[in-house]
């Protein structure tokens, strides 16, 4: 990155799919930054969003945009297997990147990507959106201010009753997505959870996966009875559609962590519970499709049981995740930002699958 600052900020998108549009969507709401280009494999999506965005730049390789997009900052949105190669290659072209969640298939790869921005002083940044919904952050508020007291348990789930993405696509392949519903959306209720519980270490865990839709071809559009096409329905299911996790922290607080593509339950979940000394809370959005969010705290004040309704303040999604890159991206203050939070998150996903596939708990490093 040139560090003139007399120039906007070069922003190239790397997968133009749903993750792709979110990016851009963020980066249009900055007056400094020009989008100059886009890669991806799919040409009609590519001339959508060039045209809707205004980037010039199109290519279906992506060293091109890297080669010839003189870029400040890169998004990579693409399968999460292309995450590692594609920002180290970028941060060692000297371009800020900011990559989709989860940070890599694996915490090796994820390692790789800080070690390449430390070595090139770049910011490294990984997009978790749903820490930013409103519930979530009127929660972080009144679990900062004390008012629940010590938060001794926490329970968080991502649970899909038919929503396994793409059956038989990179989602659903080891290689390409490094594991199912703990690597797609369990690890967007880690990080909520550890945001919220203000940074705990995770010191074991003691997690099983099961799949007992996905090898049958069911459990997404389909439904869970029914075959993807009407047909016998196997198709390339490398990974798992519901994990669990029971993790003890360095607090002496413990965390369970439920997640699935595909189960036998009523309407999908998204939920927290938090357990504190001096007070609850609830925090779901749920239903099918999504109905109601609602955040219950439950506390008592002056000796009397009180049920709190918080101000919820506006979810930020991944525009404000953007803009919070770019304000990093902008301040020069980058040492406590080389993508050390998304390797934590990595850390513990790996921790998970090797807990499960070694029937035991086992000790996070
Ligand atoms: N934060 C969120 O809420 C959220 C939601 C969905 C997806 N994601 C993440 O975003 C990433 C992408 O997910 P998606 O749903 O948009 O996937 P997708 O399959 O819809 O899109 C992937 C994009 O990557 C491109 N791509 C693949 N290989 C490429 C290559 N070699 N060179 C250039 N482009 C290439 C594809 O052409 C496509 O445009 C994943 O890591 C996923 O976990 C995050």
């Amino acid at each position: 990155m040139s560090e003139s600052t007399d120039r906007k900020i070069r922003a190239g998108v790397i997968g133009v799919g749903w993750a792709g549009e979110q990016h851009l969507i963020g980066y249009s709401t900055a007056d400094d930054v020009e989008i100059v280009g886009l890669a991806g494999m799919e040409p009609d999506r590519l001339e959508l969003l060039g045209d809707r965005y205004g980037a010039e730049l199109r290519f279906a390789d992506w060293e091109q945009l890297l080669a010839e997009g003189d870029l400040d900052v890169v998004s990579i949105c693409t399968p999460t297997a292309l995450h590692g190669p594609m920002a180290i290659a970028a941060l060692n072209a000297g371009v800020h990147v900011l990559s989709e969640k989860p940070m890599a298939e694996n915490a090796d790869v994820a390692r790789a990507m800080v070690d390449a921005a430390r070595a090139n002083d770049r910011v490294l940044d990984v997009l978790f959106n749903h820490r930013r919904g409103g519930q979530v952050k009127a929660l972080k508020k009144i679990i900062d201010q004390g008012i629940l007291g010590n938060i001794y348990y926490a329970k968080a789930g991502w649970l899909r009753r038919s929503g396994i993405p793409g059956l038989g696509s990179w989602f659903t392949k080891m290689a390409t997505a490094g594991g199912g519903p703990m690597m797609d959306i369990g690890v967007h209720m880690l990080d909520m959870a550890m945001h919220l519980l203000n940074e705990p270490r995770v010191t074991t865990v003691s997690a099983a996966t099961y799949a007992e839709f996905g090898p049958r071809g069911r459990g997404g559009a389909g439904g869970l009875a029914g075959a993807k096409s009407g047909g016998s329905g196997a198709v390339d299911f490398e990974v798992e559609d519901l994990s669990t996790a029971f993790m003890r922290l360095d607090t002496g607080s413990t965390l369970l962590l439920e997640t699935s593509w595909a189960s036998w339950i009523p309407h999908d979940l998204i939920y927290v519970n938090v357990y504190g000394s001096e007070g609850g809370a609830t925090l779901e959005l749920g239903g099918a499709p999504a109905t109601y969010t609602k955040l219950d705290v439950w506390t008592e004040v002056a000796g009397v049981p009180a049920e709190l309704q918080p101000d919820i303040p506006a979810s930020g999604g991944h525009t404000e995740a953007v803009q919070d890159f770019l304000v990093l991206v902008r301040s020069g203050d980058w040492e406590q930002h080389r993508g050390e939070m998304g390797l934590s998150r990595s850390v513990v996903v790996d921790a998970c699958y090797a807990s499960a596939q070694k029937g035991a708990e086992v000790t996070v490093d």
